[in-house]
């Protein structure tokens, strides 16, 4: 029986800690490229200490992602908040937020809300949280 694919999405949130200091622009041009090729979407949020990232897409792509990037030296204690199916896709792309210091606070807040304006209600309290945390030290 062939694969089915695209007709189930696999959506995964995960935070995880930076291993010293990161370089974000190398993640971001992985990130774009690969997850293109696999047609993964998402949000990946970081502060520079923290990560928060959802992604979703054809599970089987989802899940290689995932061993890619549990295997990444960058971060630890990888915790995933949740994990499931979705009908259809919540993000319409694959960005990823980077909060510096010095930013306007509440103009990063509005795009990070505009970004994750598609997805449930649960998923956009998790960002919503978590950017309004202070600067992790
Ligand atoms: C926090 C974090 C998030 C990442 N997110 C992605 C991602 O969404 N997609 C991806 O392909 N790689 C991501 N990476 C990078 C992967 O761990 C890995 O380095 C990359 O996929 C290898 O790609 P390459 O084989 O094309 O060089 C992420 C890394 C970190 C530390």
């Amino acid at each position: 029986m062939p694969a089915i694919t695209g007709v189930c999405m696999l959506q995964i949130v995960y935070i995880s800690s930076a291993v010293g200091a990161i370089d974000t622009a190398a993640i971001l041009a992985a990130s774009r490229r690969n997850n293109a090729r696999d047609g993964l979407t998402g949000l990946l949020y970081t502060n520079g200490k923290r990560f928060l990232q959802a992604l979703e897409g054809d599970a089987a792509n989802v899940e290689r992602a995932l061993a890619r990037i549990t295997a990444d030296p960058r971060h630890r204690a990888m915790v995933t908040l949740s994990c499931r199916d979705v009908g259809a896709r919540e993000f319409g792309d694959w960005a990823m937020a980077e909060r510096v210091a010095g930013d306007d606070a509440d103009a990063f807040m509005e795009r990070v809300r505009a970004l994750v304006a598609g997805a449930a209600p649960s998923v956009r309290a998790t960002f919503d949280g978590f950017v309004q945390l202070p600067r992790a030290g």
